[in-house]
């Protein structure tokens, strides 16, 4: 039977991969890359780097990279256009499997970070399954998602004692905020969301290229440092061509 290994690389430095992602690499014929968006380059790269730094030179593998389909976000109904490009990436992930894996090989999926967290490898694989034209087995290996690598740059638990954390994107920020939720993660922020937020009493941790040399953190008050970041932020965004940030805010309030 095909075999898949889901693989959790971390989020951005090389030291970030497992002992057990490193250990699954080595058991992998081919790769397949599947990214989209303006990172799609820099990303391929740092995972070619890795199978180069972390499998035996004298294993064979091979890559096979396809370009993610594009959501169509200027379709009048959602629902229909959502559905649509699930349909369109599932029949990819299904073509990939039954074409570019040989019945006794092993493919591997790099994932970034952490598969759990905002990636749809796990629930593109399941898609795939249930339409039953491929049959194949697979297991996760889990990475060092950002939000792990954002507090440990910062030096700062995720929550403290007792209290709740929650993980959202920045469209969803405000509705977090306004729960009984001291402690908000967010990721995906195509737009400084902290900027809309009342923030008298809050913290922020923010951190952009976790991991990687271009990495910048700002911590402090969100009203003194919220602009400082916005600046930040658009200047680095403009000199690399995109942006990866994460950033936690915390209610000081609550302590
Ligand atoms: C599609 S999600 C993938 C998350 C990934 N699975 C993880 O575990 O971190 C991409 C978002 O993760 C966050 N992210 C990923 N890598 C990052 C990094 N090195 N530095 C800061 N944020 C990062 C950003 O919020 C980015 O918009």
């Amino acid at each position: 039977m095909k075999q898949l290994c889901v693989i959790g690389i971390g989020a951005g430095d090389p030291d970030y991969v497992t002992v057990q992602a490193v250990k699954a690499m080595n058991r992998v014929d081919v790769f397949f890359v599947v990214d989209k968006g303006p990172a799609k380059d820099d990303l391929t790269r740092l995972r070619r780097d890795i199978c180069e730094r972390y499998i035996d030179a004298t294993s064979s593998y091979r890559f096979v990279s396809v370009d993610d389909p594009v959501r169509d976000r200027t379709a009048p109904a959602y629902g229909p256009a959502v559905e649509a490009w699930r349909e369109e990436r599932t029949a990819l992930y299904e073509r990939l499997i039954e074409d570019e894996l040989g019945d006794d090989e092993t493919g591997g999926f790099l994932v970034w970070g952490d598969p759990s967290l905002y990636d749809g490898t796990l629930a593109m694989l399941e898609a795939v399954l249930g339409r039953g034209r491929v049959m194949f087995d697979y297991e996760v290996i889990p990475g060092i998602s950002s939000v792990s690598a954002l507090a440990a740059r910062h030096r700062v638990p995720l929550n403290r004692v007792g209290e709740a954390i929650q993980i959202t994107t920045g469209r969803r920020l405000a509705s977090a905020l306004a729960g009984d939720i001291d402690n908000v993660v967010v990721m995906l922020d195509s737009g400084c969301a902290f900027a809309d937020v009342a923030g008298g009493d809050i913290d922020i941790y923010w951190g952009a290229y976790l991991g990687t040399e271009d990495e910048i953190l700002v911590s402090g008050p969100l009203v003194q440092r919220g602009g400082d970041i916005e600046r930040v932020r658009a200047d680095a965004k403009a000199r690399k061509g995109w942006m990866f940030d994460t950033y936690l805010l915390r209610r000081t309030t609550a302590e």
